[in-house]
């Protein structure tokens, strides 16, 4: 394609690739995003191009590989356009079918679309789908209908023309009180109002100013702007030149995590393709404004997500924070006014500029507008990614969208907010998704993790298991934080333990303080909170390990025995055989005995017991049963036909 010189030759080249595309032939959209690659995707794509030649339909039949389009747990996912007929874990036995049922004769292969678990009724269509149907995807709704790696797929679907109408029918100035208005806030955690973070940073008085994408996703189970940028990087490159635009920066950054090589593989494809076509470089779409964006890679490491600490990264120094006396906005990269937002802040700034701020207000409540994407895991029935109008209740995003819980649990929290988050218990599951709300029920919105636990789940476990992983992520650089965690995480090590001692909370309550008050960045400032949310809902959990060296979910190794209930063993052998450690005596006819000191609490012994006897038992804060004697551990054959 030829470079694009004004906004009317983008329209002209969007024709010509339209006119190009006939809307009813069928073309298969396959998902090559990460979660359905590791489910096979790989091999369903490679056979449906088989076999579409092998029937002889190369001509009639067109095939996609897309990024994520967020049901993970049912991939691979393929959807078949114009009608839009989606399949869920299609293996690549079951192409054959597709391609000769749904290709050539337009029939629907029931058995591989959506069916509900519990009333078993069908849904054929994409948007039909529970998971789908209550979700608002002004973003990622596009990943499934273009190949990232093709401009011309970007183009078709209106790409760029956000841009070209901000570059050719908007100064900057409006532009930038266009996203004003809109009343975005950044995705990426703190959700600071993007205008006035731009309008900072425009009015800062260095001539050189940067923009920056922050891709660094370290919350652990999160993949929101992965997907984004797998899936669809001409979008956050469009918003970032829009954004660079209504600045005055003429040199942009992707900062992305190496550990997500197809992410940087699409965007500096994206960048290239961009590059060519005329919407990066010099004279952006004769508009006479010039802008490069460079892709940086980071090695992984959680803190260099937050502000200051990446631009330092960005500068080939170790990513450190530093103090924000003065807001990076003003002061960034190498000290000149640098403007940071997340992956998914940006996507949604063409979306804004083309649509409007009215458009854009339209979802959402009064002080969190648009949409939000949840990385929703854990304890679900349907995992994957989601995007939802804010102000939706965590109730609906659990159960609509995420199925309930797996095993007829009971729900018991979610976690919010990534690491440093907090978790949300039952009673509040009608609370409505804002910034504001979250952060007052103790949690935040966070760049959008959204783990669900259940009954099994130990809160105070929990807590234990973010201060470790935020202990090892601080980078040391401040006392309180550098400390401040580590003396947490020995106290919460101690309690799961059964060595907590009376006081521990409020000496976990003053260092939280201090931690909180005194800590450099925002890493050692919210790190107490997974153990103030969880003290907060479930003290009572607190008080049982630490008074009666009780876990009342079961859950905490040192605190749990398991033992088998002499009336209800019949003998089968079954965890004896499965008992990695040679903890269970006994044998055929003869009541079955866990020996404690042996026992390494894996659990195999629960698991395998047959339903039908039910035999092993999981206790906490009570003595293991004594042994029966000897004598007494006949099973009689009379017994074991019961
Ligand atoms: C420890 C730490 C890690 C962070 N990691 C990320 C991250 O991975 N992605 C992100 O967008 N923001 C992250 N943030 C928030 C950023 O500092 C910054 O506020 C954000 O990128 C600004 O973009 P936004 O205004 O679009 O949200 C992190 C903050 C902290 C304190
Ligand atoms: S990776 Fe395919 S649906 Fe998420």
């Amino acid at each position: 394609m030829p470079r694009i010189n004004s906004s009317a030759g983008l329209e002209k080249i969007r024709q010509e690739i339209l006119s190009q595309r006939d809307p009813v032939t069928p073309c298969v959209s396959i998902c090559a995003g990460a979660g359905c690659m590791a489910s096979g995707a790989g091999e369903v794509i490679a056979a449906f191009k088989s076999e579409i030649e092998k029937q002889g339909l190369q001509a009639d039949v067109n095939t996609r590989e897309t990024g994520c389009p967020g049901f993970c747990e049912r991939g691979p996912v393929v959807v078949i356009y114009p009608d839009e007929i989606c399949y869920l874990q299609v293996t690549p036995e079951d192409v054959p079918e597709i391609v000769s049922q749904t290709l050539r004769e337009g029939k629907v292969v029931d058995r591989l679309v959506y069916a509900d678990p519990t009333t078993g009724e069908k849904a054929i269509h994409e948007s039909d789908i529970p998971f789908y149907k209550h979700q608002v995807r002004n973003i990622l709704g596009s990943n499934i209908r273009i190949d990232p790696k093709s401009i011309e797929d970007y183009l078709a679907i209106g790409g760029y023309s956000a841009l070209a109408k901000a570059l050719s029918r908007m100064s900057a100035v409006e532009v930038l009180e266009e996203v004003k208005k809109s009343r975005l806030r950044g995705r990426g955690g703190g959700g600071f109002p993007t205008g006035r973070k731009w309008e900072e940073s425009r009015n800062a008085p260095d001539e050189t100013k940067y923009v920056i994408v922050n891709a660094d996703e370290g919350d652990p189970g999160a993949f929101m702007d992965r997907a984004l940028l797998e899936g669809n990087p001409h979008s956050i490159l469009e918003g970032l030149t829009i954004g660079a635009y209504a600045i005055g920066a003429h040199e942009g950054f992707v900062y992305v995590r190496q550990e997500y090589p197809i992410a940087v593989e699409n965007v500096v494809i994206a960048i290239r393709q961009a590059e060519e076509l005329g919407f990066l470089g010099r004279n952006i779409l004769g508009s006479g404004f010039d802008f490069t964006v460079k892709v940086h890679q980071g090695a992984g490491a959680f803190v260099c997500g937050e502000s200051s600490a990446l631009m330092t990264a960005l500068e080939g120094r170790a990513g450190e924070p530093r103090p924000k006396y003065i807001h990076t906005a003003v002061k960034g990269v190498w000290d000149r006014p640098s403007v940071l937002n997340n992956v998914e802040t940006w996507a949604n700034v063409p979306l804004i500029i083309s649509k409007g701020d009215d458009w854009f207000t339209q979802f959402g409540t009064e002080k969190s507008k648009g949409t939000k994407i949840f990385s929703l895991v854990g304890k679900i029935n349907n995992t994957g990614l989601v995007e939802v109008p804010m102000g939706i209740t965590l109730r609906d995003i659990v159960f609509k969208i995420g199925g309930g819980i797996p095993g007829g649990k009971r729900f018991k929290a979610v976690q919010t907010g990534g690491p440093s988050g907090g978790c949300i218990p039952e009673e509040l599951l009608d609370l409505e998704v804002g910034f504001d709300e979250l952060t007052q029920a103790g949690s935040m919105m966070g760049s959008g993790g959204m783990i669900v636990m259940d009954e099994d789940t130990c809160m105070v476990d929990v807590a234990r298991y973010f201060l470790n992983f935020l202990t090892d992520e601080s980078c040391g650089k401040c006392v309180p934080c550098r400390e401040g965690i580590r003396q947490m995480l020995k106290i919460l090590n101690n309690i799961t333990k059964g060595k907590g001692r009376e006081g521990d909370v409020e000496l976990l309550e003053e260092l939280s303080e201090v931690a909180g008050d005194a800590s450099l960045c925002a890493l050692g400032k919210s790190a107490p909170n997974p153990f103030l949310s969880t003290l907060r809902y479930f003290r009572d959990e607190y008080e049982a390990h630490i008074r009666e060296k009780r876990c009342p979910a079961l859950c905490c190794k040192e605190l749990i025995a398991y033992h088998i209930d002499p009336n209800r063993c019949r003998a089968c052998m079954i965890c004896l055989k499965q008992c990695s450690a040679g903890a269970i005596v006994g044998g055929k006819n003869r009541i079955h005995v866990i020996d404690q000191e042996k026992c390494t609490k894996c659990g195999t012994c629960i698991e395998v017991c047959p339903a039908r006897f039910n035999a092993v038992k999981k206790i906490s804060g009570e003595p293991v049963p004594p042994p029966i004697p000897e004598a007494e551990r006949v099973v009689t054959r009379a017994s074991t036909e019961k």
